[in-house]
């Protein structure tokens, strides 16, 4: 018999303790933090869900390629290995450092929206969105119905609706349309995959209205994994053929180094068009700083450099999918509501259905992360009501993992937690908002907190 066993590709060589707290301690915590999870100290976290941005740990050759970080101001080599290492994979011609993923597309939108302008996406995610609204841009969704139904199984849960496009484009007009963007995998969706043939097709309804179409690339290594599994035609092909063929379909890319970069800061913008190159390099150098290093350090760019090529690895890739299935499987085989299929880095709640007695003007999501700190010093996200308002969908609480960074036993202790708040559901309240800021209101956001 074959071995089956997936294990984690690596050894540890570097270990960072982590705090239990008392149930009572967590009350005390939480109420300090208005009831909103991202101001509590990560210290009084036990395990950290919150994101896979940023969090996850660096390979041996990140950190020997760190000391290599070349710091001159202009034309460091480090930028050189940067690029190229960047190039190998996504292939555009110009590759624009920033300090992660919203300073790209900040850049982008300034660059290409003016007011009252569409850009049609599967599902815009919060920075996306909020970047471009900030221009005055108009942010559309159009993933395909499988999306939007959390229990429903489907390979490619991310794709876009490519009529619902078509239609859009005739009744605004190609002009009212500056870009189409692809996220990939589709993070305020599930973290579900876009298929190949999905990509194509936008790609050539694109092509022949002239639109440019760009990839939101945070996880493009996952996605292409996905198609790795799941479309036929690609069984054989490897992540990193798969990640190039889905690149050649589009104009460029913003990217959140943070995730399939593997790095902990960083991130980049790609683009084909020379004169839009230009005029995003003049506005990078207003606040992310000179072309060459784009607000990072040139370590920064060294393991950014490394990283690209790790993600793209058929053996890390093959854990990290099967290791966030396993969570999701786990506590669904248990009848908990989750986002189906398991997404690339993180497992979907579906707050709507695990606490129905909760209105969507309590929050159900946050009602429902809140309770796994209480019970497990578990740190989650809500993706819902609070996130994005009246435009949410779905109420979710997304636990993110962090690449490389938990064990198989940390993943059984967080499903431990996550039954027994299952059992005790009926308990969970709903909030009430006491102080909201204008943009991306979920990070500081305040709740009534009673007592
Ligand atoms: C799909 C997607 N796009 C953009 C971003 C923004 O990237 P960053 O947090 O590096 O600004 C994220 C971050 O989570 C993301 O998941």
């Amino acid at each position: 018999m074959p071995i089956r066993t997936i294990i984690e590709p690596f050894r540890i060589k570097s270990v960072e303790p982590i705090r239990w707290t008392t149930r009572a301690q967590r009350e005390k915590l939480l109420r300090d933090a208005h009831g909103n999870l991202f101001l509590l100290p990560a210290d009084d976290v036990l395990i950290d869900l919150l994101t896979d941005s940023g969090t996850g740990a660096m390979s041996t050759y990140q950190w020997g390629a760190i000391m290599e970080g070349d710091e001159s101001y202009a034309g460091s080599k480090s930028y050189n290995r940067f690029r190229d290492s960047i190039q190998d994979i996504f292939g555009y011609s110009h590759v624009i450092p920033t300090h992660q993923g919203r300073a790209a597309e900040r850049i982008l939108f300034n660059v290409m929206v003016k007011r009252g302008q569409i850009v049609p996406n599967n599902t815009h995610f919060d920075t996306t969105r909020a970047n471009l609204e900030f221009v005055g841009g108009v942010a559309m969704d159009l993933v395909i119905a499988e999306g939007k139904q959390p229990s429903l199984k489907h390979p490619f849960k991310g794709n876009m609706d490519v009529a619902a496009l078509e239609t859009v484009i005739e009744r605004e007009g190609r002009d009212k349309i500056p870009l189409v963007m692809l996220t990939v995998t589709n993070n305020s969706g599930g973290g579900q995959p876009v298929s190949m043939q999905n990509a194509k097709a936008v790609s050539a309804v694109c092509r022949k209205h002239g639109i440019p179409l760009y990839f939101d690339a945070c996880r493009f290594a996952e996605n292409a994994y996905f198609i790795k599994l799941r479309e036929p035609g690609y069984e054989n092909k490897t992540p990193k053929e798969i990640a190039q063929e889905m690149f050649r379909l589009g104009d460029g890319c913003t990217m959140s180094a943070k995730k399939d970069g593997m790095a902990n800061i960083g991130g980049f913008l790609c683009t084909n068009d020379d004169i839009l190159a230009q005029q995003e390099k003049d506005l990078l150098i207003l606040t992310e700083g000179y072309p060459t290093y784009g607000g990072l350090a040139g370590r920064d760019l060294e393991a950014i450099a490394v990283g690209v090529q790790e993600a793209v690895d058929v053996d890390y890739l093959r854990y990290r999918i099967a290791s966030t299935a396993y969570l999701g499987n786990h506590i669904s085989e248990r009848g908990v509501p989750i986002v189906q299929p398991p997404g690339g880095h993180a497992i979907y709640l579906d707050a709507r259905a695990f606490v129905p007695h909760i209105p969507l003007e309590q929050f159900p999501g946050v009602a429902l992360a809140n309770e796994l700190y209480l019970e497990g010093g578990i740190r989650s996200v809500e993706i819902g009501s609070l996130m994005f308002g009246k435009a949410a969908k779905m109420d979710l609480v997304r636990l993110a993992i962090p690449r490389r960074t938990y064990t198989q036993s940390h993943i059984d202790y967080v499903i431990e937690v996550i039954l027994e708040v299952w059992r005790k559901r009926d308990q969970i309240r709903g909030l009430t908002l006491a102080y909201e800021p204008p943009f991306l209101r979920h990070f500081t956001a305040r709740f009534e907190m009673p007592g």
